[in-house]
């Protein structure tokens, strides 16, 4: 186990500056889920963490210990990637192994952890098959059982589902979040996926541009979002936000919090549109409303008797309302400019 420190770090290629100055703290044991837009730069961060790809300058530190000097291999982690590296020619048995022979491992202490490590994963049925007669998420579980069997102190893990079709990739975050409770080590996810980060992290670490947006629990992430790009990176579908007035102050709501009905209701926000759009999804329906002064916005409810062209009331409770200043910060309760947004918003109902 080992937690994992960057301390003013930078990332240069070329000419680029793709991180600069980055101070961030992953916890020992935790299950830590890197988000943010494709080109961000977590591949990069992650790269940085192996020593594959070192800093331009500052320091990593795993357990402490600033790593930069230390190679790849002797820094105790694991990586496991979208386009998992196994051995097409090998047996499954042999491609869990592979670095235990190099590293000289007896037979039956591999046997043993070959066995060990395969139970884990739900592979042993399937040790002496090759991987071309395997499904995606069998060979996934390859190449976790090959990173395993390193005994790193850190599994980093980069967008390792994305290859998989949408039903398996539920059932192998399930198995994630299992395996690392079974094994408490420290996790280092990447993915642009918010759903995957909400589904496994213990801590978020969101990302935009290759700068930190925020560092926080999911549903902290959901219920407190630090800025505008939080708001609208997590949640689907996103946040809807309109302006407050002619300041670049913004106020949202989510698609969930949003009352729909036929009749005007008392609510601290309400405005009155037409559905656009209509997306009935089972347990939930989505719509689109446009409202008469031409914003368009995400309604998500279990009813779903609403059709296409309806006039219909919207309404959002004062407590489900956010507001972001100018500069795009949430402006939460106890500022003082929080009184002043809602006595805007009062004055804005849209329709
Ligand atoms: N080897 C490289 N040479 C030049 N630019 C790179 C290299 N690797 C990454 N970049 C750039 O760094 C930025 C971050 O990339 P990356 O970390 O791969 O993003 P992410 O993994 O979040 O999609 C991108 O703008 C990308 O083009
Ligand atoms: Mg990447």
């Amino acid at each position: 186990m080992a937690s994992i420190e960057f301390v003013k770090v930078s990332k240069s290629f070329d000419r680029q500056t793709v991180i600069q100055d980055l101070d961030l703290t992953i916890e020992d044991g935790k299950f830590t889920v890197l988000v943010g837009p494709s080109g961000c730069g977590k591949t990069t961060l992650l790269r940085m963490i192996a020593g594959i790809d070192p800093q331009t300058s500052g320091s990593v530190l795993i357990d402490g210990k600033d790593v930069t000097r230390i190679a790849p291999g002797k820094r105790g982690v694991a990586m496991v990637f979208q386009n998992y590296a196994i051995y097409p020619t090998m047996s499954v048995r042999e491609n869990i192994e592979f670095g235990l022979v190099n590293n000289k491992v007896p037979k039956a202490e591999r046997k043993r952890l070959v066995e060990t490590i395969g139970a884990t994963v739900g592979l042993n049925d399937y040790l002496d098959r090759k991987p071309s007669t395997l499904s995606g998420g069998q060979r996934q579980r390859v190449a976790l059982a090959r990173a395993m069997v390193k005994d790193p102190s850190v599994f980093l893990m980069d967008e390792p589902l994305s290859n998989l079709d949408a039903k398996l990739r539920v059932q192998m975050r399930i198995e994630l979040i299992e395996l690392h409770k079974k094994l408490g080590t420290t996790f280092v996810y990447v993915t642009h996926d918010q759903i995957e980060a909400m589904s496994m992290a213990d801590t978020i670490v969101l990302m935009n541009k290759g700068v930190i947006q925020q560092e926080a629990p999911p549903e902290v992430v959901y219920r407190k979002p630090s800025n505008l790009f939080a708001a609208q990176f997590i949640g689907v579908p996103p946040m809807n936000i309109a302006p407050l007035g002619d300041d670049r102050a913004t106020f949202g709501f989510r698609p969930e919090s949003v009352v729909i009905g036929t009749e005007p209701e008392s609510f601290h926000y309400t405005a009155k549109g037409e559905v656009i759009t209509r997306e009935m999804l089972g347990s939930e329906t989505i719509y689109q409303v446009k409202t008469t002064d031409g914003h368009a916005f995400m309604v998500k409810c279990p009813d779903d008797g609403y059709h296409v062209d309806q006039q219909v009331c919207l309404g959002v409770p004062a407590d489900q309302l956010f507001f972001f200043g100018p500069d795009e910060n949430r402006v939460d309760e106890k500022d003082n400019r929080h009184r002043e947004f809602m006595e805007r918003l009062r004055g804005l109902a849209h329709g």
